[in-house]
């Protein structure tokens, strides 16, 4: 009997997490073996059968790229049974890609799970960025303001100094200008070298991250993803794609991008309640990463509601030599 066409997504979220697991479990025997493409590979096939499992007709929205570049987990591909709802997938199998390769913090496995038609299917181009966790008022900082500004002002908002405020920006030469602009401020900057749906993560519970605010340009797929996790934890982001060529316009529009200068808000990324899962591969500062003892690995994974506001953290233990049925 087919199930129920609405969108599960409560029964749907424990499905999404063992999808999570298995695809993290799946890298972690490349954790520092300084092959990017294996780790990724070895998450994207461990993701794609997993997912091929359970009861949805969903379709990859953001995936590991367009179809003549990405053998599976493409842009359009169908996964699932085909015999549940329809949805969206947005996914990353191993985000973070180098920080596996070498065993540096925060890599992870990202996946969300919506109704069809309710996820940005945003191109593979650049994103800007800007973030903050739950508790503040809409607008408290905008895109439109200077680097500074939104600093000066998520301080007044919090009740503190511009110095207590720490912003998380990728370390990458094109930032070098907002970071000395951050810098002029007082606040503190942790700079990290890969991994922005993490980044962003880390705004939502500042009191475990020590981060507050987000800021900086990234990858547009890894945006959605993040605005996915804010709307289960609560916070706000703000992101606007950025476009280097008319190739890349070209890809927006295939896309059905019309307005190429839009600012999304966190509900315009992500129109309708979301599942998310993540699960840590490295260690990492919101989640532990897989740890083997000799004869059993275990991983944590973050599984949350946007209906509820949910979260559950997960620890999941198998034999090392499990195969997954
Ligand atoms: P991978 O998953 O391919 O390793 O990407 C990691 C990442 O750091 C993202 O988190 C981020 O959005 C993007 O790359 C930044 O791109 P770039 O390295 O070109 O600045």
């Amino acid at each position: 009997m087919a199930l129920s066409q609405d969108f599960q997504d409560r029964l749907l979220s424990l499905g999404l997490a063992r999808v999570s697991e298995a695809a993290a479990l799946a890298s972690a025997k490349l954790i520092g073996r300084g092959d990017e493409k294996a780790a990724d590979q070895a998450a994207v096939n461990a993701m794609r059968d997993q997912l091929n499992l359970l009861d949805i007709a969903g379709v990859v929205v953001i995936g590991e790229g367009e179809r003549d570049e990405a053998p599976m987990l493409y842009i359009g591909e169908k996964v699932g049974t085909g015999l549940g709802p329809e949805v969206d997938i947005a996914l990353d199998p191993l985000e973070g890609t180098t920080l596996t390769a070498k065993d540096m913090p925060n890599a992870l496995t990202v996946i969300a799970m919506a109704p069809r038609g309710t996820m940005l299917h945003a191109p593979d181009v650049y994103m800007e960025k800007l973030a903050i966790g739950p508790g503040y008022p809409v607008d408290t900082v905008t895109l439109n303001m200077e680097p500074a500004e939104r600093v000066r002002a998520l301080a007044r908002a919090k009740g503190v100094d511009a110095s207590d405020i720490t912003v998380c920006i990728l370390e990458r030469p094109r930032h070098e200008d907002l970071i000395a602009q951050v810098r002029a401020t007082g606040a503190a900057i942790r700079l990290i070298t890969d991994g922005d749906v993490a980044g962003v993560i880390h705004c939502a519970e500042p009191e475990l991250t020590g981060i507050d605010i987000y800021m900086g340009s990234g990858g547009a797929p890894e945006g959605v993803l993040a605005a996915a996790a804010l709307k289960c934890m609560g916070g706000q982001i703000y992101a606007k794609l950025l476009f280097r060529n008319d190739d890349e316009r070209e890809r927006a529009r295939r896309a059905g991008i019309k307005d190429f200068d839009r600012i999304y808000l966190r509900d315009e990324l992500v129109t309708a309640d979301v599942i998310f899962a993540a699960t840590g591969v490295t260690q990492g500062s919101i989640l532990d990463g897989i740890k083997s003892d000799g004869l059993y690995l275990t991983s944590e994974t973050l599984l949350m509601r946007s209906k509820t506001g949910s979260m559950r953290r997960m620890s999941y233990r198998v034999p090392i030599d499990h195969k997954l049925k």
